[in-house]
């Protein structure tokens, strides 16, 4: 009986997380976050075109998962390559398309089940989803099952050891549990590097947007890599490369 109401609590947050991606709409946001969401964005761009894993499968024509991918804020990263693009918001896929033309490889779907064979993808990335999924080590566990082994998972999270404990964006009312390091570490999967990032202060959103752009574009951009080694792991997010190793 308790079993069946701790799994009904879990079923209506599913869907209200379901239900409020479907709905998701950016563009009603405030012209702050849109700014605040494009540094996030350049800076994940960046740390994974650095990578010599991202590379190596690049020029291997390696296939790449993009789970959770949403309207496809990393399709820059994929565009050219064999990419399959998962997410469970059929509006979001939609908008997807709508804003890059994208024909197929999009599947409507979900991380705890995912609709792939066992070793598929050499490259999965999981940019900002597992903080909104209540068994994030079911999902883990589900992008380890279909990556071949040696294969490659990014995943970025909101971070559970950030200095700034202050909500990033405080029109994200929705469901999520920052992580830390120690929750993506399970089992099969070899720690290859990580690090935080990001570390604005959100009270900066008061500034008017064109200064705040202006201070990101021309100072802030400028300190990043030395905050990293300053306040190692205590940047507003947190990035881990794996391996899978059995
Ligand atoms: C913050 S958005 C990130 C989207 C994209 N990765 C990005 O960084 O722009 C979180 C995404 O995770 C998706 N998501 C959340 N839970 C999911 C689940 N159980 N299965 C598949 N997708 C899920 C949402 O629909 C949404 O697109």
């Amino acid at each position: 009986m308790a079993d069946d109401k701790v799994k009904d609590k879990k079923n209506t947050k599913y869907n209200e997380i379901k239900e409020f991606y479907n709905n998701w709409n950016v563009e009603s946001y405030p012209e702050y976050f849109k700014v605040l969401m494009d540094l996030e964005e350049k800076l994940i761009i960046d740390i994974i075109k650095n990578l010599k894993e991202y590379d190596t499968i690049k020029r291997g024509n390696g296939i790449i998962l993009d789970c959770g991918c949403g309207f496809g804020s990393f399709y820059t990263l994929t565009k050219d390559l064999n990419t399959i693009y998962l997410d469970f918001s059929i509006n979001l896929l939609k908008k997807f398309k709508n804003n890059y033309n994208l024909k197929s490889n999009k599947i409507c779907g979900d991380i705890l089940n995912l609709p792939f064979k066992d070793n598929s993808f050499d490259l999965i990335f999981c940019i900002n989803v597992l903080e909104h999924v209540i068994d994030y080590k079911g999902a883990l566990r589900e992008m380890k099952r279909v990556l071949k082994k040696e294969g490659v998972l990014i995943v970025i999270v909101v971070n559970g050891e950030s200095f700034i404990k202050e909500s990033i964006f405080n029109e994200f009312r929705i469901y999520h549990r920052a992580l830390s390091l120690n929750d993506i570490n399970v089992e099969g999967f070899e720690i290859i590097e990580y690090n935080s990032f990001y570390f604005i202060p959100p009270i900066l959103k008061i500034l008017p947007t064109s200064l705040l752009r202006y201070f990101i574009n021309n100072y802030y951009l400028r300190i990043e890599d030395y905050l990293r080694n300053l306040f190692k792991n205590k940047g507003q997010f947190l990035y881990v490369i794996l391996k899978k190793i059995n």
